[in-house]
């Protein structure tokens, strides 16, 4: 594509949009860009936030920093050369600035490719994932200010019992399991949140249990088996956004590397969202080195069987302002 002709803001606009393909807590994609010219900025779209089970907005943050990764991703494919600045201020969480043009690498063009095809697999894992693909993912996520720990099997066990402490806490709270609901299967205005066809009938066993999403969805979670999965912290030595935005980015980077070596991915953060489960976790997998992001579940994919349905997403001009 010839970049030169067209201008920074429309360059810019289509990098927003396309970074709207990123994960987000409950598909609820809390973020908002403006275009400046040559700047992209980046805001946290709080009338999105789960205020009961993300009242730190530590969720938020995480989402819109895969966003940020992947607005990154999409300039490179373009040829554009950028500085990316965390902010982290308010709603302002980082900006963008256009410095250059350079000739587009296959790389980019595949991660790209792969911001399309990602998606979340919450049915039990097919087979274990192969280990030199879980280096690669680790490696992925590993950037700056993050690590990714690869949990030992006794710390999968301290794991799954967490888990089930993190997820009756919020089911038992009137205001969290109204919200989990609200996100979940039903009517919204706009596209947004998990639909129930990517959603299982009841929360998957296994050791380490699925979310309970409140409603039983309708994905078909025939074969598998979760005794078989890999799971990885991603965790860092600070707590506050800029952390977390980091750690979003991080995320984005090793969950596109998981795509491209066709890996199944299924991120779980309700023991990251209730903070003395999140705390026993620092204290017990990690040994107090850090703080925990998130945990994501890794395992081979079913060939035989058809990925689940990709989910929804809210229209560009929702997302992206021109300014
Ligand atoms: C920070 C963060 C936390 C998430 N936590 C969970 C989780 O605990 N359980 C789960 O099933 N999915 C979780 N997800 C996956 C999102 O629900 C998913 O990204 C969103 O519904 C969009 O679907 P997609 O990933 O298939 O595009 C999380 C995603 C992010 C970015």
């Amino acid at each position: 594509m010839d970049t030169a002709r067209q201008e920074p803001s429309a360059l810019l606009a289509k990098a927003a949009t396309a970074a709207g393909y990123a994960p987000s807590i409950l598909n609820t994609q809390p973020w908002r860009w403006r275009v400046h010219g040559d700047v992209l900025e980046l805001y946290a779209d709080p009338s999105r936030q789960m205020q009961a089970v993300d009242p730190d907005g530590r969720l938020l943050v995480i989402s819109c920093g895969a966003a940020l990764h992947h607005a990154a991703l999409a300039l490179a494919a373009e040829g554009v050369t950028i500085d990316v600045e965390l902010v982290a201020e308010g709603d302002l969480l980082a900006r963008i600035s256009v410095k250059g043009h350079r000739e587009v690498t296959g790389q980019a063009m595949r991660a790209v490719q792969d911001m399309r095809l990602r998606h979340t697999d919450r049915r039990p894992v097919f087979g274990p994932a192969d280990p030199d693909a879980v280096a690669a993912v680790r490696q992925a996520g590993t950037t700056p200010g993050v690590d990714v720990h690869l949990l030992r099997p006794e710390q999968v066990s301290e794991l799954g019992v967490a888990a089930a402490h993190a997820d009756r806490t919020e089911i038992l709270d009137p205001q969290q399991r109204a919200e989990l609901a609200y996100w979940v299967g039903g009517e919204r205005p706009d596209q947004s949140g998990v639909p129930l066809d990517v959603v299982p009938p009841e929360p998957s066993g296994g050791p380490v249990p699925g979310r309970d999403y409140v409603r039983a969805g309708t994905l078909d979670v025939s074969s598998g088996n979760d005794a078989y999965a890999t799971y990885l912290m991603l965790f860092g030595p600070g707590d506050e956004p800029a952390d977390w935005l980091r750690a979003g980015q991080a995320l984005s980077s090793a969950w596109l590397k998981a795509t491209e070596l066709g890996l199944s991915v299924l991120p779980f953060s309700s023991v990251v969202e209730v903070a003395p489960v999140r705390e026993r976790l620092a204290a017990t997998v990690l040994s107090g080195l850090g703080h925990p992001y998130l945990v994501l579940r890794l395992g081979a994919l079913d060939p035989e069987h058809r990925l689940p349905p990709h989910t929804p997403r809210l229209p560009a001009d929702q997302i992206v302002e021109l300014g």
